[in-house]
Formats: structure tokens, C-alpha cells, sequence
């Protein structure tokens, strides 16, 4: 048992619910404020000064400047595994040609699965770990990744084993994407392909994931066909999360519908889906990565929370729609062009994420949580978001220990 302290000011998030808006004046802040940890958990939070008081022989871990606690992130949309540059794809959209397009002409997500299908699983392994551990020194403590650019039973299982041999301390959930797009070598139609992978590859990944995802879009797979997948994925015992309304609306409706844990980008949701996810206990989560990586609209984050949404921010990390990889800045721009508070910024980076990802001891900085935590070197947390991702975290804990 070690108590943490003191910090200036503990953003717990304690009593902020899942769904809907909240203001600022609902932030529980502990100032001068300790944290006691037991086996990697919390066991309270308090004033540092009353908790030394009543746990004199404590091991203390002494902050000696000022900082901000509040609780890890967690990145529940990424699809960090992956090998290559996209910088040409980049380049070419910046001069007009649009994503889809370019994906049409044989780059796009092809060019991605080519590069990764090229690289042994000791490459993309080192590569993914420099991705996840940077998350890690950026307050990420727990990452969800994607597999996704394999797209064969052997490419697929290749990658959802480098996902789980990952050498890491952050916590890596991950959730096979073999339903990205339809394969350029696959001999067949989108729903043969989709058969394909309930047959050959679902019954072999068992042991990998227990999340599968699928691309529901006009060039990728219908909402007819995706229905018929998730289908198939919930009876073979999967938990499921969509790419939803990306660039056409629709299957975000599907998502809810299907059970979803997740509906995830919502960049063409309509009016109608805002209230249909807001009635659900389907994650609605904000991408923003991909909105500044396409130069596309973002998801409709404010209405979303008006409506009574649980709303999730991600970073989408991948080499195509987002490769800028971080979270904070991204979040951070959400907040200033969808009028975010920084409870719904905050929380939807914690515990409204880990929702999507069907976990519900991390998140806040309160009793029976996970010691998953990050200081940032100021004594106003209202600093953190002002900075727009310049000011990082110095100290961050994942299950008590530092990292
Ligand atoms: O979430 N939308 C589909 N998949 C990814 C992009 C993948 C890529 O372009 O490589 C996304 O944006
Ligand atoms: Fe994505």
C-alpha cells in the first residue's frame, strides 16, 4: 500500500454519469489531494495531509511540484498495426483527388495491407510497440487495436498475434477487422467474403479477440450484408463495434440495432441517428483524427451530448484517415470547433471510452478503480486542454507503478 501525493488538484470524474452533457461545475477536484493504492487499485482519494494523518507508516510517493491528476486515457479506436507510409495517398488528397478515389485506384486501405502482408510479424511487432509505448508516455493507458490490414485467415491471425504479444505495460484490447474492406485477391462477391471469415477465420481467433468490427459504407460493405455478418459474429459469441456513418449515413441506425458496444466516426450522422444512439447504450465515438486527416467535417459531438449520448473521443490512429496519432490535441480541437466542456472532453477520454470497450474499472480517479493515472506539470486542470496537446503528462502510472 503507497499513497501518491500531493497534487495540486485530482480530476476524479467520480460522479459523472455515461451519457449526455455535462459542465465544468460538476468536476469533483480534490485539491491538495492524495491517492492510496493497494495491488494496483485505489483504495481512497482524499486530502493528502488527512490521509498521511490516519495512515502514519505509509509508504509515500512524494510529489514535489505542481501537478494535475487525473485518470489514464483510454484510446478505444486504433489501428496501430500496421506497416508503411501513406505520405503519397496524403500528398494526392491535399492536391483534390478525394480518399475514395484514391482507394478506387488501388491505394488507399490496399496499399496499407500490401506493406503489412509484406512485413514479418518481428517487424510489425517492434513498430507497433514504438507506436503503443509512445501512447503510453503520452497518458494512454490503455489501447484498443485493430487488425484490419491482413485481410486473409493467415494475414489476420498474423497480425491479432503481434496485437497480443505486444511488449507493453499500457492494457491492449484487441478486436479483429477482417471486415475493412473486400480483399483485392479474393475471389468472390463482399458477402461471400464475409462468409468467407464467419467459416475460415472467426472459429480460429477465438482465443485473440472477443471483439469483432466491420467497415459498414458504400465502398466498403453494405448495411444489408453487415447486418447479415454481426449477425453470424453475436451467435458465434463476439461482442461487436461498427465504422459507422463515415461518409454516408445509416449504419450507425444498424449499429444500435445490431447491439453494438460502439458506433464509431459518425461524421454523416443525421439528426435522426443523434437520437436513435442517444436512446441506445451504444458508444457514440468521435474520431477527430480522421476529420483533420481527410480535412472532413467532424462527428456531431455537441449534439450527440445534447441528446443524451455517451460520447467516446478516439484518435483512429492509422496510416491512411489519421495519421497524426495523438489524442490529446485531437480531443482538444474537437473541443473548440463542437463547444465541448472539459468534463465531456474528459470524460469521454476515460471512462465513457472504456464503455466502448466493455470495461468498467478504469477511468476514474475512485474507489475500486484501476491505479491507471497521468500528472501534467500545472495546477489548473483547465491548462490541459487550453495547451491543445503541447503541454504533455510527466508522471503516469499504469496499476500504481510508474511507467
Ligand atoms: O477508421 N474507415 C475505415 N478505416 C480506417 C481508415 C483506414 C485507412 O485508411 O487505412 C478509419 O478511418
Ligand atoms: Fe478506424
Amino acid at each position: 500500500m503507497k499513497l501518491i501525493g500531493p497534487f495540486s488538484q485530482i480530476l476524479t470524474l467520480a460522479h459523472i454519469d455515461f451519457k449526455g452533457s455535462v459542465k465544468d461545475n460538476a468536476l469533483e477536484i480534490v485539491e491538495n489531494g492524495g491517492v492510496l493504492v493497494s495491488k494496483g487499485h485505489i483504495l481512497k482519494v482524499g486530502n493528502f495531509d488527512t490521509l498521511r494523518r490516519e495512515n502514519p507508516l505509509l509508504e509515500i510517493e512524494e510529489i514535489t511540484q505542481k501537478r494535475v491528476l487525473i485518470p489514464g486515457f483510454v484510446d478505444c479506436h486504433t489501428h496501430t498495426c500496421f506497416a508503411g507510409t501513406r505520405a503519397m495517398d496524403f500528398a494526392e488528397r491535399n492536391a483534390g483527388t478525394p480518399y475514395l478515389e484514391i482507394a478506387q485506384k488501388g491505394g488507399g486501405i490496399w496499399s496499407t495491407v500490401t506493406a503489412t502482408r509484406n512485413a514479418s510479424q518481428e517487424e510489425l511487432k517492434t513498430l507497433n510497440e514504438t507506436r503503443v509505448n509512445s501512447f503510453l508516455k503520452n497518458g494512454i493507458t490503455t489501447v484498443e487495436i485493430k487488425s484490419g490490414y491482413g485481410l486473409s485467415v493467415e494475414e489476420e491471425i498474423k497480425i491479432l498475434n503481434t496485437i497480443n504479444q505486444l511488449d507493453t505495460e499500457a492494457d491492449v484490447v484487441p478486436t479483429c477487422l477482417a471486415a475493412h474492406i473486400k480483399p483485392r485477391d479474393f475471389d468472390g462477391s463482399g458477402v461471400e467474403y464475409l462468409e468467407h471469415l464467419i467459416e475460415n477465420l472467426l472459429p480460429k481467433i477465438k482465443h485473440l479477440t472477443n471483439r469483432i468490427d466491420i467497415f459498414t459504407e458504400k465502398s466498403a460493405f453494405g448495411i444489408e450484408e453487415s447486418t447479415h455478418y454481426l449477425q453470424k459474429v453475436k451467435e458465434m459469441g463476439f461482442q461487436i463495434t461498427v465504422h459507422a456513418d463515415q461518409f454516408t449515413a445509416g449504419s450507425a441506425q444498424m449499429a444500435v440495432k445490431m447491439g453494438a458496444l460502439s458506433a464509431d466516426h459518425l461524421e454523416a450522422s443525421t439528426e435522426t441517428d443523434i437520437n436513435v444512439l442517444a436512446n441506445s447504450e451504444t458508444v457514440a465515438v468521435a474520431l477527430p483524427g480522421a476529420s483533420i486527416g481527410l480535412g472532413e467535417p467532424f462527428a456531431p459531438a455537441r449534439k450527440l451530448l445534447d441528446a443524451g449520448a455517451c460520447l467516446a473521443i478516439a484518435s483512429d490512429y492509422n496510416p491512411g484517415s489519421a495519421p497524426m496519432g495523438d489524442l490529446l490535441t485531437q480531443a482538444s480541437i474537437l473541443a473548440t470547433f463542437q463547444k465541448l466542456t472539459n468534463a465531456e472532453v474528459f470524460s469521454g477520454l476515460t471512462f465513457r471510452a472504456a464503455k466502448a470497450l466493455n470495461l468498467f474499472d478504469i477511468g476514474k480517479i475512485s474507489t475500486g478503480y484501476k491505479a491507471d493515472f497521468q500528472a501534467y506539470p500545472t495546477d489548473d486542470y483547465r491548462e490541459i486542454l487550453y495547451h491543445q496537446g503541447q503541454l504533455k503528462p510527466d508522471i503516469v502510472w499504469k496499476m500504481g507503478y510508474l511507467i
